[in-house]
């Protein structure tokens, strides 16, 4: 459930610390319902969400905030650092349309904290930098849902399957055997959470997450690389 509060108004890290938490703490910034949250949380991270609205049905602790106000203010308190800024101005329809949407990735990436390791996420089509794409068939969910993502420490993508499943035409709920395209009005929310690998989402969220298996492989690989002493890391971390 997130709460209302300033950015800078944190102090959730020393909280968990001091209650005895020994799981390292995770920065979820544009966080939504938490579809990224729960993957890092499911790798062992303690998470704190940040979100502009307010997000009733997030699993974790959270604030109503500005991300990047907020990362700027209290980056460094995190262990860890993941974003999802908003999709929509790298979305095809919005290129359609030539719509302008604020371009949030590159100030995102300006404002993280020199020697934490991050991530950002986002679609096919926007700006991030050598990016590895993660794709639902590699973690046997019933949706290819394609998502990029960056990061400050090396990352690794499972073998990327071909895609043999054939897809549910949009407006219609899926027949067994066909992946989910979980987008715009699309039918079917139970067989959206099921093929997303989320129990807890409205359609409104589950359209705009990304399924915890994708945050949960990455989420081993940040904690792999935080569990290293800075010999060990061997220039892993980019800065
Ligand atoms: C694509 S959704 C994130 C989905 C989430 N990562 C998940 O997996 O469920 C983007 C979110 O960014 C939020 N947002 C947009 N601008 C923001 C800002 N300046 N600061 C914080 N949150 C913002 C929106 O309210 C929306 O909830």
């Amino acid at each position: 459930m997130c709460r209302a509060g300033l950015a800078g108004s944190c102090h959730h890290r020393d909280r968990a610390k001091q209650a005895g938490s020994q799981m390292p703490i995770l920065l979820d910034l544009f966080c939504k319902a938490g579809g990224a949250g729960m993957g890092y949380h499911l790798a062992g991270f303690d998470v704190v969400g940040v979100d502009i609205e307010p997000q009733p049905n997030y699993p974790f602790e959270c604030v109503q905030a500005d991300a990047i106000e907020y990362l700027i203010k209290d980056g460094k308190r995190f262990d860890a650092i993941h974003a999802s800024p908003p999709c929509q101005a790298y979305s095809k329809a919005a290129k359609i349309m030539k719509r302008r949407h604020p371009d949030l990735i590159a100030k995102t990436r300006d404002a993280m904290p020199a020697g934490k390791p991050w991530v950002i996420e986002n679609v096919e089509g926007s700006p991030l930098l050598n990016p590895i794409t993660l794709c639902g068939y590699s973690f046997n969910l019933r949706t290819y849902r394609h998502r990029l993502f960056e990061s400050s420490v090396k990352l690794k993508a499972p073998k990327h399957r071909y895609h043999d499943k054939r897809i549910t035409k949009m407006g219609r709920p899926p027949k067994p055997g066909e992946m989910m395209h979980v987008i715009g009005n699309f039918s079917g929310v139970s067989a959206a959470r099921i093929a997303m690998g989320i129990d807890w989402m409205t359609r409104n969220e589950l359209r705009e997450a990304i399924p915890p298996a994708y945050t949960k492989w990455i989420g081993k690989q940040v904690l792999g690389v935080l569990s290293q002493t800075p010999d060990e890391t061997n220039g892993e971390r980019r800065r």
